[in-house]
């Protein structure tokens, strides 16, 4: 059975959440699945922004046909040319053979790299800024590239202010019948989960974004369409959620508090890490975040990442060098280009190694990071003569929070 929303009175809804997906792209845990947003046009021609992912072919065939009334589709606009949005384009052009698919020119390289496709008299080329008239709405394009694909473009319709945004302010979200940001309780359901798509997903792009808020800077965004996750149209959200892709894509903090990571395999360096915390809230911290890195997914704890001021790492060593998580989590980070942080680090040995060498070399960028403490070093379990040492680094992490305006 089809299931479609309208948008607006000619813009409908065709798309439709995944409910049975765990993993989005195979990595990220999704908490009650994954929604795949497409949207048809009603003009005096009628356009299709985007496909969706595989895994809901069947009703979004449905629905694009309900939404189309019985008319033809004149074209298929493809924002980007990831799977997720792409896997239905072969079966769009079979259902409606005259389609014209608007893309530029890496839109069609990745189509025939992707599938087996020999359409060329159906491409519809386009280059930044250039417009389409649909009718009463003129779509106007403009490329992104690397927002987070090369091919990535937005379009902008003038006569709503609706922009459709591609993967840019998606969030890892089903959609339950409630298609707008408004209509949720957005802090408990959506604020989370559209920074842990960012951060994932367009967190390393940020001056690409940067680049791509100053692009519609001046336009008048009335309503933004993303490609996954719920609508928005209330000028409330669409300020908070402009301003924290600028905050994000800017690498700049969004609290002035701390983030913990710890490893630990018996629960030594666990001890140390949480002996921290309690000295830091004593001093005044508030909203500590701590986490043990055996038991939190990475995608959440680069998430935090981009919410904390201050950062610590905490591990034993292992096989005379860094516990290999902590590693991959500290690499993750850094290729994620995460910058403007204080970090301070813990370590742990029993006989000894290089782990924090490991991190510190890691960090040694003074432009991205300032270290801020001296090393906590606990030998295999926490003593009282490392007491003054984890109280030294509190009083000093506390310090460093001050100088942040
Ligand atoms: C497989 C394995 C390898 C380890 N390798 C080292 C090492 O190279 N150097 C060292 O000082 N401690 C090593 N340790 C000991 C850890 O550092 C030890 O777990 C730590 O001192 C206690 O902290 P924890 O309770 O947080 O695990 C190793 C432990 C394990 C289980
Ligand atoms: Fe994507
Ligand atoms: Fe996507």
């Amino acid at each position: 059975m089809h299931n479609t929303r309208t948008i607006k009175e000619d813009i409908i809804w065709v798309g439709a959440t995944d409910r049975t997906v765990r993993l989005f792209e195979n990595l990220f845990p999704l908490d009650h699945g994954m929604s795949y947003n497409s949207y048809v046009i009603l003009d005096e021609k009628t356009a299709l922004m985007d496909t969706v992912d595989s895994s809901v072919s069947e009703v979004y065939l449905e629905n694009v046909a309900h939404a189309l009334n019985g008319r033809n589709l004149d074209y298929l606009i493809l924002h980007h040319m990831e799977p997720d949005h792409c896997a239905n384009i072969q079966a769009i052009v079979r259902r409606y053979p005259e389609v014209m698919l608007v893309g530029n020119k890496t839109t069609f390289k990745f189509l025939e790299q992707f599938y087996d496709i020999q359409v060329q008299e159906n491409y519809h080329l386009i280059k930044d800024k250039d417009t389409l008239t649909l009718g009463k709405r003129t779509l106007q394009f403009m490329l992104q590239p690397n927002v987070h694909w090369p091919e990535v473009m937005f379009s902008y319709d003038s006569e709503d202010g609706v922009l459709f945004s591609a993967d840019a302010f998606g969030s890892f979200s089903p959609l339950d019948g409630n298609m707008f940001t408004d209509e949720l309780d957005f802090e408990h359901r959506i604020a989370d989960q559209s920074r842990r798509y960012y951060v994932n997903i367009l967190g390393k792009f940020g001056a690409n974004v940067l680049r791509a808020l100053k692009k519609i800077g001046d336009l008048p965004v009335k309503m933004i369409l993303p490609l996954h996750g719920p609508v928005y149209r209330s000028e409330e959200h669409i300020q908070y959620i402009t301003n924290r892709y600028q905050q994000w894509g800017n690498y700049e903090a969004e609290e002035k508090s701390v983030l913990i990571l710890f490893g630990s395999m018996y629960g030594n360096t666990g001890n140390a890490a949480d002996k921290l915390a309690s000295l830091l809230a004593e001093k005044g911290v508030k909203n500590i975040r701590l986490y043990d890195i055996s038991n939190t997914d990475i995608s959440q704890m680069v998430s935090d990442m981009w919410v904390y001021s201050n950062i610590v790492f905490a591990s034993p060593n292992y096989n005379g060098d860094l516990m290999y998580k902590m590693d991959f989590i500290i690499r993750e980070a850094i290729r994620m280009n995460l910058q403007k942080r204080k970090i301070s680090f813990l370590s742990n040995a029993t006989w000894g190694g290089t782990a924090l060498k490991t991190m510190q070399a890691y960090f040694d960028n003074p432009k991205n990071f300032e270290i801020v403490g001296e090393p906590v070093q606990i030998s295999s379990s926490v003593k009282e003569n490392n007491l003054p040492q984890l109280e030294e680094l509190a009083t000093a992490i506390v310090a460093s929070m001050e100088t942040i305006e």
